[in-house]
């Protein structure tokens, strides 16, 4: 099998390549192909003619995309709709990767695959609008919603917390955003076993269970033996640009359909701290 990543040097393009060891794959990082450029899409895909193309490019800056509503357009609508066209025009498999945001959050959080999305910020509605592209384009794909990804050693919120513990600041954390943390060598596992099955459609793919992220930075600095003061506060007290909704939690009717269970995201994070002291973040 041929496959293609573009988006190759985020947190989930990075992890993607161990999961496919019998692929012949080409890496298409943000500095090599810019997603929303239509020639530079055509010759990509026109060069390594991929069996699969897997896009996990984005732009993930929830209050820049709220600050620059172009830019999160184009790169999370736009750039799946060129995709969507080359690979629908070569008869190839788009995997297109999408996220929680696309839901408005509930006091119960556990969206399922058919529950309705009506996203509250840019970040969202781009995503939505990127889902909408590959699904309207006609081409085979797999749209696989994830959470919370956390995974590698340059960024996301479980590092931060790590790094700002183990320098000894006190943290302030919000109380009242719920959701699903998910480690990226779980989702590109989970990607992988999909494909395998040649399952299509839209899937949710997270680690099992919620909690907020206070929640989360309690069990990260538990786990990492740090103690250090830890305050709960609210999402008004951050004023962020963009609303964040309160709990986006996903479950799968899918997955638990054909067997395929993610593991406790405690068990997940457990693995990545251990990884990450051991590196020595
Ligand atoms: N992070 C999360 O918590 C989360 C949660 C739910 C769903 N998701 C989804 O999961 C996927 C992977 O997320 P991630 O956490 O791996 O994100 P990430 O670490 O921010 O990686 C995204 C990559 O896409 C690149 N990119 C941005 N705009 C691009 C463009 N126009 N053309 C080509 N590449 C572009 C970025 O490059 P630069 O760094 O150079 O901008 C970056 O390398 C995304 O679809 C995201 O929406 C993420």
């Amino acid at each position: 099998m041929r496959l293609a990543v573009f988006g190759a040097s985020g947190q989930l393009g990075q992890v993607l390549p161990p999961h496919f060891p019998h692929a012949e794959i080409s890496l298409f990082p943000s500095e090599r192909i810019d997603i929303s450029d239509l020639l530079a899409v055509q010759s990509a895909v026109s060069a390594v003619r991929p069996d699969v193309v897997i896009n996990a490019a984005a732009m993930t800056d929830v209050d820049g995309c709220e600050k620059d509503p172009e830019a999160a357009f184009r790169a999370n609508a736009l750039g799946p709709r060129w995709l969507a066209q080359e690979v629908s025009r070569s008869g190839a498999l788009l995997v297109q990767v999408s996220t929680d945001f696309v839901f408005p959050g509930r006091p119960e959080g556990s969206y399922h695959e058919w529950d309705i999305a009506h996203p509250v910020q840019v970040y969202g509605q781009s995503k939505l609008a990127g889902e909408e592209e590959v699904r309207s384009s006609g081409c085979r794909h797999l749209i696989v919603r994830t959470a919370w990804l956390y995974g590698g050693f340059d960024r996301g919120f479980v590092l931060a917390i790590l790094r700002k513990a183990l320098a000894g600041q006190s943290l302030r954390v919000v109380v009242d955003q719920v959701g699903s943390p998910s480690f990226t060598h779980d989702i590109a596992g989970g990607i992988a076993k999909l494909l395998a099955l040649g399952v299509t459609g839209t899937v949710h793919l997270a680690n099992h269970g919620s909690v907020s992220r206070f929640g989360l930075a309690e069990v990260i600095l538990r786990e990492a033996g740090i103690d250090v003061p830890l305050e709960p506060i609210s999402s008004e007290e951050i004023s962020a640009p963009a609303l964040r909704p309160a709990d986006t939690s996903l479950t799968s009717f899918v997955t638990s359909g054909l067997g395929l269970a993610m593991r406790p995201w405690h068990e997940a994070l457990h693995e990545f701290v251990k990884e990450a002291l051991d590196h020595g973040i």
